[in-house]
């Protein structure tokens, strides 16, 4: 027996299972046997007295549970932390605990209302005594390590539970002497094996099949060499007895149906306190705020869900909630993570939702100088679509050239402060670069109700989600905008695939160009070389358009274009010799409409005006792109997406594909702005024809 160990037991003459807040006791409501309940415990009771001295706590009617006293609190040297149950079904157990820990001589801590943590049942020292192994997710609050590194003067790590069968630290986590751990990995949620595996070295690592896990063996009493446990399998004691722990079985069946066994039911009331070991918590905290349609949005619950999905906790400091349709809502919350690491991957997606830190908390920005051309800091901040601002110096400064997958740089010249996007590749020695998630904030509006209707996707010719006039009607809305901009003097740009040529919607964009509706023209090699063989010879990739069949020897039409167009040494060329006449290129010529080509894989080409070189042709889709109002994304699922990178929030994107997976990439932009249409293109491009010719003259009947 050790005599200086003390366990602390409550006998079950009130236990049963009364209500259900785990899953174990769904479906077990008063199934267990008092008698064989008080007949197993009498039987750990009796193992453990043999082996260490046993206290007892007066069990209480009315709370069954008592019988579970590793719930009662965490013990530390002469320190008690009581409980705060999550469930109120436990709460009452509160005072009971507190005053035998009072009556032992403890000082108690108390953790603040509405912060549950549940003692030793998701807080449980490491063997050696080197630090603190703490549980959150189900019952206990990430919030509350932070108080047991303070009160306790030790490190906590913190490990998230996932499943919910495994609710608390003790069901799936048993850390034994000689630094050994006996555990059920998928209990925990990835980083959290992480932590564990770097705290204990692999030949240390006891891991629990599920078989095992589901028969509480991680629930055990370690007494030195001994472990006390419910029955488990054979193979689980040889590996605990390869490594020189004798194990103990006694069965608990009546317990495991209120989900708790050997180690639920004791506490240990003896738990040295080493001399070198030190508070510590990696645990980070950061308020931030948010405004907007919160709630009519789901922004507020979309952060919620992210901080916790991501391995955070939260608690909402302040809501001030919007009360007319038309009023937004401003939320204050408090956001923590177990380690820097996480807390910056929690914060910049909360940054894409449009959080900002208080004004106080964000003055001076974290940059890093670039020291190697076209390559960022580590620890670079990676753009997004959304208006941002950067505190430089203190103050908030708009980011230029704002698009996705940049690099902010950060100067301060003569006074004045500027912050930029950059590409990597274009990065210069010696510039500033925003790193880390510390201010830096997104302009994000949330949709409002009304708005967020128009940002569906659209499908046509998809299965059974769309009716003709949805269709028709978001084609309306674009040809309306479309007339809008034409007649403000705004900019519209076109990205194509040569799909737009095949399904005869060549003639319709044609006709786009021709009124005045595109200012600029995106595309590849195919979009040219199909047009103009649509021109030139009445097919397109040798089928020809009218009656759409291949004709005769057509494999060779687009060679013989190429070939052509090469010839005269440019597109424009061909039109000024007459030799192009008609046709999306022969428009973009004949108006002065910029176009760039970017690039092809073929071989077969490619025409003079292609750009090979396809980090210019890049720069050269920057440049067209700026200043746009709205772009057109044609059939092009390369070139759409390549071009909504570039892009950023504000300007209008219309995508239009019959793969709904090109469309839905795009379309996800998360605001208002973008609209995707499934659909066949040449369809798409007749439909908008006929439109704009009924905002022209509204009476006339149309050819199309
Ligand atoms: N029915 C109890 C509850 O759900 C069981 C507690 C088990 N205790 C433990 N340390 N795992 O709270």
């Amino acid at each position: 027996m050790t005599d200086s160990l003390r366990i602390l037991m409550c006998a079950p003459d009130h236990y049963d299972v009364d209500y259900v807040i785990n899953p174990w006791m769904e479906g077990n409501i008063h199934k267990s046997s008092t008698e064989r309940a008080v007949t197993q415990w009498n039987q750990l009771h009796q193992i453990l007295k043999d082996r260490a001295i046993v206290d007892l706590v007066e069990p209480q009617k009315g709370w069954p549970d008592m019988v579970f006293t590793a719930n009662a609190g965490l013990v530390l040297g002469n320190i008690a932390i009581i409980s705060r149950f999550f469930h109120k079904e436990r709460q009452g157990e509160e005072p009971y605990f507190k005053e035998w820990f009072l009556d032992q001589g403890f000082t108690v801590y108390e953790l603040p209302k509405d912060l549950p943590f549940e003692g030793a049942g998701d807080a449980l020292l490491d063997r050696e005594g080197r630090w603190l192994w703490a549980g959150y997710g189900f019952r206990s609050e990430l919030d509350s390590h932070p108080y047991l590194a303070k009160w306790l003067d030790i490190e906590v790590i913190s490990l998230r539970l996932i499943d919910e069968r495994f609710y608390h630290l003790d069901t799936c986590f048993c850390p034994l002497s000689g630094g050994y751990l006996l555990y059920y990995p998928p209990a925990f949620d990835s980083y959290s094996n992480r932590m564990i595996e770097m705290r204990v070295p692999v030949e240390k690592r006891i891991i629990v099949q599920e078989p095992d896990a589901v028969n509480f063996a991680c629930n055990a009493v370690n007494i030195n060499s001994t472990i006390v446990m419910n029955k488990i399998s054979e193979s689980l004691k040889q590996d605990l007895t390869r490594v020189g722990f004798e194990v103990v079985e006694t069965p608990l069946s009546e317990f495991l149906k209120a989900g708790g066994a050997a180690k639920c039911l004791t506490l240990r009331v003896t738990e040295p306190v080493l001399e070198n070991v030190h508070a510590n918590t990696e645990i980070e905290t950061r308020v931030i705020r948010m405004e907007g349609h919160l709630l009519d949005a789901g922004v507020l619950s979309t952060a919620l869900d992210l901080v916790v999905e991501n391995g955070g906790s939260f608690r909402v400091l302040n809501f001030n909630l919007g009360i007319e349709r038309q009023s937004i809502s401003a939320a204050e919350v408090r956001v923590s993570a177990p380690s820097a690491e996480i807390m910056a991957e929690i914060m910049s997606e909360l940054i894409d939702l449009g959080a900002v830190p208080p004004p106080q908390e964000a003055c001076d920005i974290n940059t890093e100088v670039v020291s190697q051309a076209g390559v960022a800091p580590d620890d670079f901040y990676v753009s997004t679509i959304y208006p941002t601002e950067v505190r430089v110096d203190c103050e908030w400064v708009q980011v230029d050239n704002q698009r996705m997958d940049g690099v902010i740089v950060v100067e301060t010249k003569d006074g004045q402060r500027k912050a930029s996007c950059k590409i990597l590749r274009d990065l210069q020695v010696g510039e500033r670069v925003m790193v880390g998630v510390q201010g830096i904030r997104t302009i994000k509006q949330t949709d409002s109700r009304e708005q967020r209707s128009t940002t569906q996707e659209f499908t046509f010719m998809g299965a059974g989600v769309s009716s003709e006039r949805r269709v028709e009607l978001v084609v309306e809305q674009i040809a309306w905008e479309l007339r809008q901009i034409r007649d403000q003097g705004g900019k519209v740009v076109v990205t194509a695939g040569p799909v737009v040529i095949h399904t005869g919607g060549g003639q319709h964009l044609t006709r786009l160009i021709k009124e005045g509706y595109v200012h600029a023209l995106l595309g590849g090699n195919a979009i040219a070389v199909h047009d103009i063989e649509q021109s030139l010879m009445g097919t397109s990739l040798g089928v020809d358009m009218q009656r759409g069949v291949p004709v005769r020897g057509g494999h060779r039409h687009h060679l013989k274009i190429i070939n052509l167009i090469r010839r005269y040494g440019s597109i424009a060329k061909a039109v000024e010799e007459g030799v192009l006449t008609k046709g999306v290129m022969y428009e973009c010529v004949k108006n002065n409409i910029p176009f760039s080509l970017a690039g092809s894989i073929r071989d077969d080409g490619p025409l003079p005006d292609t750009e090979m070189d396809l980090v210019k042709a890049q720069t050269e889709y920057a440049r067209l792109i700026k200043g746009a109002d709205m772009i057109l994304m044609l059939s092009s699922m390369l070139h759409s997406i390549g071009v909504g990178n570039m892009t950023p929030a504000g300007v209008k994107m219309v995508c239009v594909d019959i793969n709904p997976a090109v469309v839905t990439k795009l379309s996800d932009r998360g605001s208002v702005e973008s609209v995707g249409v499934v659909t066949d293109v040449g369809l798409f491009l007749s439909l908008l024809l006929q439109q704009l010719e009924k905002l022209t003259n509204p009476y006339a009947v149309t050819g199309f």
